[in-house]
This record gives C-alpha cells, structure tokens and sequence, in this order.
C-alpha cells in the first residue's frame, strides 16, 4: 500500500522512495524544477535537474495532475519549517503521470473561494487541508465514540430509514411508495421510536451512529440531514444517562484534544437558564447575566415601565460593564433594531457617570436610580441595557443581545464551557393553538412530584428532560421516558389527543408498551455539532463530507430535482 507524504523525514536521507499524488504547485527556478506533491497526509517536495530524463515531463505537469514518483530523499538546503516533511526534498529517478486535470474552477488554497463553488465541486474542496483536517477529526470523535461505548457493554444497532413518522416535531421527509400508491414512508426525524422498541425487545444498551432527517428552516448549525449519536439504556434515571454521557463527553475531548474536561458538569435549571441568560443553551464563556429590575419599578411614574408591570410583563436589563463611553447614539439605535429582531419594542438605556444620562435618565425618579445602582452594583462607565415588554419577548432578546455585545466587545473566553439544563417545562403554551404542547416528545417523563399536575396545572409541570450545552450550542439532549401505562394515557390526554389520533400516530408503540417495558431512557447528540466544536468553526457544513446549502440545495449533483413522468406514474403521483 501507498505510504503518507509525511511519513519521510531527516532520518529516510538517501533512501529511494515510491509516491504518489496531485501537483499541488510547480515552480522552475534557473532550470530546477520543483514540484510539492500532495497526498491526504501533506506536501513533499520533489526536485528534477536539467539533465534528467523525465525533465520534459516534469515540466509538462500542470496542477491537479495526479503522479507517481520514484526518487532519493536528500536533506534541503532551504529547509522550511512551516510544513512536516520541510526537511528534505525527493530528487526524481522516475515519474510517470497517472491522471491529467483540467483546469480547476477555484484555488485550493484561495480561502476566499465563494462557498456555492466550493460546494459544486465539493470533491475539488475535500483536497483541501481545512476540510479534510475536520474531517479526519470527525472520523476520530466517532470512533472514540464507539470505543467508549463499547467497553461500557452498549451495543450498536441499526435501525430502519424508510419508517413511519416519528414524534419530533419538525416536518418529515417523505417516500412515497410505489407498491402502495398514495401511502408513504418517512425518513426518521431521530430513531426515537425504535430505540425505545429496542428496550422494549431487551437490549438493555444501545447506540447508534444515525443519520436523521428534518425539513425545517436551516441555521448555520442545521442541516437537513444530520447525524446522532443515539443512546438508550434500561434500568436507569437522569442521573445514569447524565453520567454516562458526560464521561463519554470527557474521554472524546481529552482523545481528541487532550483537554480535561473537569466532572460533573454543572447543572442549571431551565427557569434559571431563560431567567438569567435569555436561553435554554446558555454560553457560560462570559458571564453578564440578565438582571430583573421590575420590583424597582412597581410603583414608577414612567408609563412605559408601569404599563408593562399592569400587563404582567417584567423589567430586565444588562449591565455592560465599563463600556458607556465606546456606545455613540448610533451605535445604540443599532442594538434597538436587533432586538426589535425579538419582538422587543425598543431599547432603553443608561450611562453611568457623575450624571446619569441616558434615553430614561429623565423620566425615571432619583430613587429608582439610586436603587438601580445598588441592585446592580453601577460604576462610573457602565451601560446598562433595558427592555420592559412580556416575559418570553424580554428575555429573548436580552439572550441574544447578550450574544451580541458578547462577541462585539469579545468578551467570549477561548475555554470550552459545558453544562447541562434540567428540569425543562414538561408542556410549551402554542399561541397559535392557543393550547399547551408537549415541549418534547410526548414518552417523556414528567417529574415524579409533577404527575399529579400533568391535567391540572400544566404551566408547573417540570419533565426529567436534559440538554447538554457547550459553549452555547445545544449539542445533544434526551430524557427518561414514561413506561408507566398510566402516566403515558395522562400524559396523552393532557396534550389532547384523541384516541384516534393516538392510535393512528403511535398505535403499534403504544401496543408495544404494555408488554413489560422496562424503565428507560436515553439521548442523543449532535455528532455534526460535536465535530464543529471540536474543530473550531461555527458553519455546520465545514464538517460534513457533501453538506446541503442552507436552502437544503445539493449544488453539486443538483439535488432535488425533477423526476421521470414514468417514475412519477409508477407511484401514482401527478404534479400540480
Ligand atoms: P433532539 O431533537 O434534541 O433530540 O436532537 C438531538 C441533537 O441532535 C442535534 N440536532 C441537529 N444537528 C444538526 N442539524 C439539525 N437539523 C439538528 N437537529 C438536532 C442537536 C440536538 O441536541 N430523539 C431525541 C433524543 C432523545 O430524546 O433521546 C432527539 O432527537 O445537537
């Protein structure tokens, strides 16, 4: 087999080698040809005199051609240190060309590529070092993955593609069927089903490397086709899962980047995570929390603020410390339209200094300000950012102001910071439906001392559901799951179903449920996501082999496309 580029160095001097690989640059210095030949590994370079006989050849190779080479290895008189093998040089004795390329539609090494080329010749991009360095890592979380899970006695097994729809809430992908005209199949949103089925049959520990598939709008950390690292054990409480995940987390971080990830990881609780940092995924690398302010204004002349308070509404700001003096008028009125982004109906803000000056300093009365600077601490310089509006509006925008001026005024510590939320709301209130939702999937457990709530009292009922939040990215989330026959018909009838609806979404899992199901639970993590922060970059498709554009567009075999009227008729299908 082929050996690496970069398995030769000062110690191979005079040793006749074999290569192969793709010009990636030659130059003809006053007769000498140098070539740096690529391969996975890295750049070797290769010299050929005037008086060789491949001197014609060599000077005939253009980039991208793919070559093999025989040569000695001889130390360089230059020596460059920026690459591994920049110690020595290979001077030809043979060369022979195995492949031409055209001419290649961008530079490999031009990391201003435009995207969209780079991603309608994806092939052409793997060459390059970024992607192939981030996907050699995604090669080594997953198998460190399957170590881990391994020695601790989970089994990986592969569960079905072409299944019926599973309970995650984003939209499915659908395959119509050709046998049953006018029926379809759906491609899995996760394999939460089969995994509980899993337990069900016995398997006690289970993992999967998973490929699932949502059609929902995409961010730069969402693809429509992604991949889980699924788990599911029996027996178990949060506790066993939270353990078992995080000291997977730990080994994968110090495999892969020798990082010691102190455990356990801190616990939030999902109120504290929305009260304090505007988001169930808070990113802990800096801190600014979000203060609430309301009791200082309960009694306030200031009709914005006290028309808030009569509405239920709440009064919360940021303190940005010793910062006033570099926020001019319009740097401000454009951190009120981002959070106007939030549904958030404008920006109030304070300068703190000998006199206070800001949008509010003259409406609010000496005594609210005295309490402000005690509450908050206020110091000569500090900014403080307010909103008074309904509660989910306020705190959302605040959460992501906080990203913001985060970033701006980099404040975001290059340390990983992981933690896990709790205790999420069993229920979510949808506006739209004017009716409380499950917040997960409806097989989550609610809390032992909330089951008596589950028809009562939704807007209180906590379920045993967890996040696992590094650096602000949900990277995988799970629960134990409700194997009481009981609790799971409460459980339906809270959310509303019929049992109709029921039998037609789950039938054959509910059926399933009654024959011994052991307690159990599980989660899931995002491998993609897992990648990107391991490999530093926040654009989900850097760590994906062939990654969908963000309007779910596979440039390079153009992807989706039409279909033959034929193939249409087989499935019985007519397009409006
Ligand atoms: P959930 O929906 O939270 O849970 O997904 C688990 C993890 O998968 C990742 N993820 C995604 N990554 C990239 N693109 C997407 N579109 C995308 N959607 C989700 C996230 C997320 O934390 N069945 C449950 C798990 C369980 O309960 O065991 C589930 O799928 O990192």
């Amino acid at each position: 087999m082929k050996k690496n580029n970069t398995d030769f160095n000062i110690k191979n001097i005079n040793e006749v080698v074999t290569l192969y690989g793709w010009v990636a640059k030659k130059r003809n210095l006053g007769g000498l040809i140098f070539i740096d030949l690529r391969d996975r590994s890295g750049i070797i370079q290769l010299v050929v005199n005037p008086d060789n006989k491949y001197y014609n050849l060599a000077e005939s190779l253009k980039s991208e051609y793919v070559i093999k080479v025989i040569g000695k290895i001889k130390e360089r008189e230059n020596k460059n240190f920026n690459i591994e093998t920049g110690e020595i040089e290979v001077m030809i004795d043979y060369l022979k060309i195995l492949n031409t390329s055209i001419e290649i539609p961008f530079s490999l090494t031009d990391t201003n590529a435009l995207e969209d080329t780079r991603l309608k010749y994806r092939y052409l991009d793997l060459r390059r070092k970024e992607i192939q360095s981030k996907l050699i890592t995604r090669h080594k979380i997953a198998f460190a993955i399957r170590e881990y899970l391994n020695c601790l006695g989970f089994l990986e097994i592969e569960t079905p593609i072409l299944c019926k729809s599973t309970p995650e809430g984003a939209r499915d992908y659908l395959v119509p069927s050709r046998i049953f005209n006018g029926k379809f199949y759906a491609l899995p949103q996760s394999p939460q089903i089969f995994k509980q089925l899993l337990m069900i049959g016995g398997m006690e520990k289970y993992f999967q490397i998973a490929k699932c598939f949502r059609d929902e709008d995409l961010r730069a950390d969402r693809q429509p086709e992604f991949t889980q690292v699924d788990i599911e054990m029996s027996f178990v409480d949060e506790d066993d899962v939270i353990n078992v995940t995080e000291g997977l987390i730990a080994y994968v971080f110090k495999e892969i980047k020798n990082i010691d990830i102190k455990l356990p990881l801190k616990r939030m609780k999902y109120d504290d995570a929305i009260n304090l940092y505007g988001s169930d995924k808070p990113d802990l690398r800096f801190d600014m929390k979000i203060n609430d302010i309301t009791d200082i204004f309960k009694n306030t002349e200031f009709t914005i603020f006290k028309d808030t308070i009569d509405n239920n509404g709440i009064i919360n700001c940021l303190v940005v410390k010793n910062s006033a003096n570099i926020f001019s008028r319009k740097d401000l009125d454009k951190l009120t339209d981002f959070v106007k982004n939030y549904k958030a109906k404008g920006l109030a803000y304070l300068k703190i200094d000998t006199e206070i000056t800001g949008s509010i300093a003259k409406v609010i009365s000496q005594s609210e300000l005295d309490n402000l600077k005690t509450k908050l601490n206020l110091e000569n310089n500090d900014l403080v950012l307010i909103i008074s509006d309904k509660k989910s509006i306020t705190k959302q925008a605040l959460g992501a102001l906080r990203l913001k001026l985060g970033k701006q005024l980099n404040l975001i510590s290059s340390n990983y910071e992981l933690l896990w939320v709790v205790d999420f709301p069993s229920f979510e209130y949808s506006e739209e439906e004017k009716r409380y939702v499950a917040a997960h999937h409806p097989f989550t457990a609610p809390k032992d001392s909330d089951i008596d709530k589950l028809l009562v009292d939704k807007a209180n009922c906590y379920s045993k559901a967890y996040d696992i939040i590094i650096n602000g990215y949900e990277a995988g989330g799970g629960s134990i799951r409700i194997h009481d026959q009981e609790i799971q018909k409460k459980m339906f009838e809270a959310l509303e179903l019929t049992d109709e609806q029921i039998n037609e979404k789950f039938g054959f899992f509910v059926d399933a449920l009654k024959y011994g199901t052991p307690p159990h639970g599980g989660l899931a993590l995002g491998l993609d996501r897992l990648t990107m922060l391991l490999t530093d970059t926040d654009n989900i498709r850097d760590v994906i082999a062939f990654p969908k554009t963000a309007s779910a567009n596979d440039l390079m075999s153009e992807c989706p496309n039409l279909v033959d009227e034929s193939q249409l008729k087989e499935l019985g299908i007519s397009i409006k």
